[in-house]
């Protein structure tokens, strides 16, 4: 095998339609790269000779190599080792993308890199496709396509920039860079290591060189830190944090925060792990350590360590591209296990927002479930606040596994956006605060007013009424001499949160405002009547968990094509056309409530019908 100064290893996956000539381009590479074992090619060839064909089958390599592999592989994708003088590689042969996804996703083998073949004459074909949106789906950025079988069309070029282009065409429709494309006869050992008269007309790399101009995890190390712990060991009077730091570098000293529970602590010595090498001052991306820290704060497998400056979001509610590979559909209200990192949670399908068959064409009409080989978008609910990456900002931890019991049923990428970070909301910044009782009790002030206090909180899509319900309702009160206020959207963004835009963030902090708000006002004795849109179900809890007695959620429903021809203030026809980009129910998600102590549907019903009707709740509930 060929020898190379170089340490450093590339991990390429290799996918790729089953017919389309992977197996001979394996075998291929490791023989032009001087990489198949002592006697190995005279083997080869006698095979061949007892078979009858006359020109090497180098698949057979694969065949020959298979009882060797079938005991020394532990994990059941087929790594395959070579080197160029540039450096080392592993290649990862993906029988099946059942094992594919993973091993790819659990970080049994993490591709650099991925070598897709398609077949000269025979183009893309559907499990091109799928394997082309796998790659995508996990985040493998360099991709090498290999048009393999050019012999079989004669070295025409014209044929081979015609498929070039439709590659090219789908893998950028799916998300994907630009590919590097090489033309060769795997068969042959046209273009693997070496340029043959055939290919005049192609000037760009071979394979192995192509290859060769790939970057080795590098990119991950440039990524914020990401250390998911695996374990903590006690060894002496030490508590040692292990795992493998996916992205970024740490160094002794650094301070790290640990999500989802939110501790911080300070690295005290970094050390190697398994095998204990000497203390290191700094670990990167890639590198398997240990870690102990200078507080005794409860840390355990599944947190996530970052650096106080880049930090993951805490949330127990985001959406995810997943690819889907169950032959028992995928459906809202199901729940399953998903897994990324060291990260394991039950998380429960909210919705399906949108599904793609194979050619990437949406399917049309709500969805309700996502078959074997679709891809879809869908919102994932989970109990607890989970530490997330976006795919887009880290590829490397922003993929996830989906189990349905023990078996891997699909794969994906978490994408954060749309929904608010929970970390910060809600936090006191200050210290050395004591809250002091007043002397006049709710109960007194009732007994004033002749009336209880409460909040009652209307939900919304825009244009579903709130507005309109909520004035006048307060109006219907008066007139009874109920003491009433009505904190109202569009009111409260020309004052108190004037500093507020629509961002996910600025919804949650809003809606944390409001709900301060409205507990004060409670508080004092009036009957609060809120009129937000209030999108995410986590405020409104955070809000109902202030006064849970006196709090009273009032889904104010009609759906997304009423409030849209209603458009009241024009703001759907403005969404529609991309004026506004973050509009609620089109850029924007709304979680209807799923538990309203009362649902008044404005679509059948006129606004008296509708007053009355909250009017009659609120009567009961506030009576003395
Ligand atoms: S919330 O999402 O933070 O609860 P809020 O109820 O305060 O929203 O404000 C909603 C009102 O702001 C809407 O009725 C509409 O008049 C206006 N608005 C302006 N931009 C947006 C937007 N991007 N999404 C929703 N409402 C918007």
């Amino acid at each position: 095998m060929k020898k190379t100064k170089n340490l450093e290893t590339l991990n390429i996956v290799i996918v790729g339609h089953v017919d389309h000539g992977k197996s001979t381009l394996i075998g291929r590479l490791l023989h032009d790269t001087d990489s198949l074992p002592e006697g190995k090619h005279e083997e080869l060839k006698k095979i061949c000779e007892d078979r009858g064909t006359e020109v090497l089958e180098w698949s057979f390599v694969l065949d020959a190599f298979q009882a060797e592999r079938d005991q020394a592989v532990t994990i059941d994708t087929t790594q395959i080792r070579f080197a160029t003088e540039a450096r080392n590689y592993t290649l990862i042969d993906a029988p099946g993308h059942k094992q594919f996804l993973k091993n790819m996703i659990s970080g049994a083998s993490q591709a650099d890199a991925a070598i897709l073949v398609v077949d000269a004459q025979e183009g893309m074909l559907e499990q091109t496709c799928m394997h082309a949106n796998l790659l995508s789906l996990l985040g493998i950025r360099q991709i090498l396509v290999v048009i393999n079988k050019i012999d079989l069309i004669d070295y025409d070029q014209k044929k081979f920039k015609t498929l070039s282009k439709q590659v090219t065409d789908y893998l950028t429709s799916i998300g994907l860079k630009v590919p590097h494309i090489v033309p060769v006869s795997a068969r042959n050992g046209d273009m693997i290591a070496t340029r043959s008269d055939n290919f005049s007309w192609h000037k760009k790399g071979t394979l192995l060189e192509v290859l060769d101009s790939f970057d080795v995890g590098a990119s991950y190390s440039r990524l914020p830190l990401r250390f998911p712990i695996q374990d903590v060991y006690r060894h002496d009077e030490k508590r040692i944090l292990v795992g493998r730091v996916e992205t970024g570098s740490l160094s002794v000293g650094d301070k790290l925060v640990f999500s989802p529970s939110d501790e911080t602590a300070t690295i005290q010595t970094i050390e190697g792990w398994p095998e204990p090498k000497k203390p290191i001052k700094k670990a990167e991306a890639g590198e398997c350590i240990g870690l102990t820290i200078d507080k005794s704060i409860f840390v355990e497998r599944g947190e996530l360590a970052s650096h106080t400056k880049s930090l993951p979001m805490l949330t127990n509610v985001f959406r995810a591209n997943i690819f889907w590979l169950s032959s028992t559909p995928l459906k809202v209200g199901n729940t399953y296990r998903i897994r990324y990192g060291t990260t394991e949670a039950s998380m429960n399908v909210q919705s399906i927002d949108r599904v793609f068959d194979n050619e990437n064409v949406e399917r049309e009409g709500a969805e309700t479930e996502v078959c074997r080989n679709e891809i879809a978008e869908i919102t994932l609910r989970t109990k607890n606040h989970l530490a997330v990456d976006s795919f887009a900002d880290n590829p490397r931890l922003g993929r996830m596994v989906i189990y349905e019991k023990y078996d891997i049923a699909g794969g994906g990428s978490i994408l954060t956006e749309g929904y608010p970070d929970q970390r910060t909301l809600g936090k006191p910044k200050s210290t050395n605060i004591t809250a002091v009782k007043a002397l006049i009790n709710p109960d007194m002030r009732a007994k004033q007013f002749e009336h209880k206090s409460g909040i009652f909180w209307l939900t919304g899509l825009s244009g579903s009424g709130k507005s309109t319900l909520a004035i006048a309702v307060e109006q219907a009160l008066y007139e009874r001499t109920m003491h009433t206020y009505v904190l109202d959207g569009d009111n409260v963004r020309y004052g108190l949160n004037s500093d507020l835009g629509f961002s996910p963030e600025d919804r949650a902090e809003n809606i944390r405002r409001i709900g301060e708000v409205a507990n004060l006002l409670k508080d004092s004795g009036l009957i609060v009547i809120t009129s937000f849109i209030s999108p995410y179900r986590e405020d409104r809890q955070r809000a109902r968990a202030l006064a849970p007695e006196s709090f009273h959620e009032i889904y104010v429903d009609a759906d997304l094509e009423t409030c849209e021809n209603r458009d009241p203030k024009g703001l759907y026809k403005k969404a529609r056309t991309g004026k506004i980009k973050d509009f609620t129910g089109i850029g924007s998600p709304y979680e209807p409530p799923e538990a309203p102590e009362l649902v008044i549907n404005t679509k059948d019903n006129n606004v008296e019908v509708c007053v009355k009707q909250i009017v009659d709740y609120i009567m009961n509930v506030v009576k003395t």
